[in-house]
């Protein structure tokens, strides 16, 4: 098969479409052919040598997939070969097969397109394990999403709404937030024009659950804007890692903070967040209430023009790669 290597940690140009070993399904694994991948910014650090993949993991980049199913390793039930699916991974998916633990399967849901359903699984997981499993987000309540325009955040936007949230967004531009709008966010605030937290204190009274990609940077902010018993949860450094945090602030909001990665789970967790989403956001999905946001598809062989568009900024959504 062919997939994209790396052979070195550096620019987009490190990455070479090139001919490879096929992967084999173990235990409990099944074989995808491979129709898209997505790009995710998590992408971008493993290919700059600053996030390497956990232990056991492909080193192929990739976390997840949309294809078809080639192969049912020993003891796999429950599927069978020709299924379409789309699948969370822990590396590989910049290939034209990749070996995926069964739990980490599940099938393309509703009228949604083959290729298209790989701009799901890392947001679906992510938003649904964070938001409501997590940050237990309740209808009527007021959801913030920092980086509204992102992956994540067109996610978040459709899913806050289906559960009944109130949903504000940050984005980096008029037009950014306008897109968010039109997908559905009440109130998005340009972050480089705008303070947030008062915007979100003054429109809203305050946010009950944050889902923050900032960190360090906006953890001040964050709690300020933050309701009594509000929750916060950063899934992303983009602002850095280490500041100080007022934990009188806290304390007096009886708030709490939590922090979570998806790819670093076992697999038995993994498997626990896919089930979950499976049975509870996949029906929205089927109906129509929350869609896969694409930006643009591209060849998988383009995956280094694929990393400089989403560092250059401006993708609205997903970027997806296809592999055939
Ligand atoms: N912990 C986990 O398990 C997990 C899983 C998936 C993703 N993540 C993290 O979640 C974050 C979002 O992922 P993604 O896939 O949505 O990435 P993405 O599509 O590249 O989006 C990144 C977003 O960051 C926003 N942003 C940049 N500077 C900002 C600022 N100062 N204030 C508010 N927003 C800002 C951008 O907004 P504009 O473009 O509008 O400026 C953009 O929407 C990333 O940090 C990613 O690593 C974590």
């Amino acid at each position: 098969m062919r997939a994209i290597m790396l052979h070195e940690p550096g620019d987009p140009a490190n990455l070479e479409w090139t001919e490879v070993g096929d992967p084999v399904a173990g235990p409990g694994e099944v074989l995808v052919e491979v129709a898209a991948t997505a790009v995710n910014r998590a992408d971008l650090l493993q290919r700059r040598g600053k996030y390497a993949p956990p232990p056991g993991a492909s080193d192929i980049l990739g976390l997840e997939c949309s294809g078809t199913i080639a192969e049912l390793g020993e003891g796999v039930t429950g599927w069978q070969v020709g299924d379409e699916v789309c699948a969370l991974l822990s590396g590989g998916g910049y290939a034209q097969r990749v070996a995926v633990p069964a739990g980490q399967l599940l099938p393309v849901p509703g009228e949604v397109e083959l290729v298209a359903a790989a701009a799901l699984p890392e947001v679906a997981c992510t938003v649904w394990s964070n938001v409501v499993s997590l940050a237990h987000l309740a209808e009527g309540e007021t959801l913030l999403v920092h980086g509204g325009a992102g992956g994540i955040g067109t996610h978040a936007i459709q899913v806050g709404k289906a559960l009944g949230a109130t949903v504000a967004v940050t984005a980096g531009s008029d037009e950014r937030a306008e897109a968010c709008r039109q997908l559905g966010a009440d109130l998005a605030i340009n972050y480089r024009t705008q303070d947030f937290a008062e915007v979100v204190r003054t429109e809203l009274g305050g946010a009950d659950v944050i889902l923050d990609n900032m960190g360090a940077a906006y953890l001040e902010r964050n709690l300020s804007a933050l309701a009594t018993g509000g929750r916060l949860v950063v899934i992303g450094m983009q602002g850095g890692t280490t500041t100080e945090l007022n934990l009188g602030a806290l304390i007096a909001k009886r708030a709490s903070i939590a922090a979570t990665t998806l790819r670093a789970r076992p697999a038995e967790e993994k498997a626990a967040i896919v089930a979950e989403v499976r049975d509870q956001l996949w029906p929205l999905v089927e109906q129509n209430r929350v869609r896969p946001v694409i930006d643009q598809v591209l060849p998988l062989s383009r995956a280094a023009d694929a990393h400089r568009m989403l560092e250059q900024g401006g993708v609205f959504g997903k970027l997806l790669l296809t592999a055939r």
